[in-house]
């Protein structure tokens, strides 16, 4: 029975967040510049949000770049941008014919003007779509979104539009980007790194973990069948026994 087989399409998670890690070790492995592991990147990209997509996962969040990405050397970045751009303008049709919509989360105002425009667009284009919400994280970082969030609530507490006491766990989590999706049940990590990275942090907080040693650009529909499969394994308790769950 093949992996995709196995997996039981009455129990998928909701949303499944990844950090895509290890494009700079793949191509160093192979004699190239790290530019080259995020090219080949796309390709994990790609299978990915098709696997997604062909289960009937709702919403797949991919980190493509943090707020301290910024700080890698001038040349990567913007080979990163141009790859943003490009990748989004050669698959915004494929997004509109498998029925996947578009969304971003971040500081998008930092990406270049290019990058922004373009990916607004491919957001518009595919608003429609209902299958599957495609998430790139962009100039994202989890603290970052939480500083912003809290800095919306004071500004409504200081207006008197918000009572102090009226702020619940649900107010906060609609304050963030994520507003109206569920929480990741599942998070994958590539690369054999056992981190969150400054991802998701609130949203986490039930998340199953789990870590690949598979690099990004090695990462395929199997890999992530493999990371569904296993979810699927686990027993989410969330604070509760065993035995109150069962
Ligand atoms: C992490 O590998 C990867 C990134 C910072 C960028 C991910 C981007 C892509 C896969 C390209 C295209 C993406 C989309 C959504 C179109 P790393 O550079 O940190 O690798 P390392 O840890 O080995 O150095």
């Amino acid at each position: 029975m093949g992996l995709r087989e196995q997996i039981d399409i009455e129990k998928l998670p909701s949303h499944v967040a990844v950090i895509m890690d290890g494009n700079g070790r793949w191509a160093k492995e192979k004699g190239k510049l790290r530019v080259f592991g995020h090219h080949n990147g796309v390709k994990s990209v790609r299978e990915t949000v098709e696997a997604a997509a062909e289960l009937g996962i709702q919403y797949l969040t991919l980190y493509a770049f943090s707020t301290e990405n910024w700080n890698r050397p001038k040349l990567e970045v913007m080979a990163l941008m141009e790859l943003l751009v490009h990748t989004i303008n050669n698959e915004t049709k494929t997004l509109l014919e498998n029925g996947i919509r578009l969304n971003a989360i971040g500081n998008l105002k930092a990406l270049p003007d290019k990058c922004y425009k373009e990916l607004q667009q491919a957001i518009t284009q595919t608003a429609g779509n209902t299958r599957t919400t495609l998430t790139l994280a962009l100039s994202y970082s989890s603290r970052w979104e939480i500083t912003e969030a809290v800095k919306r609530i004071a500004q409504e507490v200081k207006a008197g539009s918000l009572q102090p006491e009226d702020i619940t766990e649900q107010l906060f989590s609609n304050h963030l980007s994520t507003a109206g999706m569920p929480d990741p049940e599942l998070m994958i990590r590539t690369s054999g790194e056992f981190r969150i990275s400054n991802y998701l942090l609130w949203q986490l907080a039930y998340a199953e973990l789990y870590f690949t040693p598979k690099l990004w650009p090695d990462f395929r529909k199997d890999d992530f069948y493999e990371a569904i499969i296993d979810y699927q394994k686990r027993e989410r308790r969330f604070g509760l026994t065993s035995e109150q769950v069962n």
